[in-house]
């Protein structure tokens, strides 16, 4: 959506990293479990921002595509990427419309929710390809955001992902640390 385009550009405009300079701590604590599991190495970043969890998986030895809508987040990621010497393709475009097609082993969803992508998400996988997913969680002690649809709700992304054939290797939903999250592991079926 275009106020989405317009108020990501101006937040990433803002400041020096909205979301920091280094990957998630739950992608990087999980990319040696990850690295074991794939035999492939490409992945899709959702909404990808400044891209540092794509960085990072360039960096890890992964083909990344990064897709997000904001062109001043993904000008400071390309920036970024080559001042660390990884390649990354990024692609701007708008996740409500846009239906990215391919074979992914990896796919990251992080602080972004669009529940209508998460069947797109299982569909690009490789057989035994894994999404990582993190997001906001909705506790009574949070504020009421902007619009109840950005936030998970408790249990609910073990229900989304529940219906596709594969298997969950991890969930969990945690109220600790600045904001509450939850998190999953999904693996496709057709790995070893
Ligand atoms: C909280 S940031 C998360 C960035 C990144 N995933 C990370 O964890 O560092 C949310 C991102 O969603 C992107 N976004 C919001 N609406 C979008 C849309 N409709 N299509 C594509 N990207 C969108 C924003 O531009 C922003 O980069």
């Amino acid at each position: 959506m275009e106020s989405d385009r317009i108020k990501w550009n101006s937040r990433f405009a803002s400041q020096d990293s909205f979301l920091g300079r280094g990957p998630s701590p739950f992608l990087e604590r999980e990319m040696g479990r990850i690295k074991q599991l794939l035999s492939g190495r490409r992945a899709l970043d959702i909404a990808c921002g400044e891209g540092r969890n794509s960085i990072f998986l360039a960096g890890q030895g992964f083909r990344v595509t990064g897709i997000d809508i904001s062109e001043v987040g993904l000008a400071k990621a390309a920036c970024r990427a080559a001042a660390e010497g990884v390649e990354v393709e990024f692609v701007r475009a708008d996740l409500e419309r846009f239906r990215p097609a391919g074979r992914y082993d990896l796919v990251i969803n992080f602080n972004f929710l669009l529940r209508q992508l998460i069947p797109l998400e299982v569909g690009l996988l490789s057989p035994g390809g894994i999404i990582l997913f993190d997001s906001i969680l909705a506790i009574p002690a949070m504020p009421p955001p902007s619009n109840p649809d950005f936030y998970l709700q408790p249990g609910e992304l073990f229900s989304l992902f529940s219906p596709y054939d594969g298997e969950i290797l991890f969930h969990e939903e945690s109220q600790l640390g600045e904001m509450p999250t939850a998190r999953l592991m999904f693996r496709n079926s057709g790995g070893n």
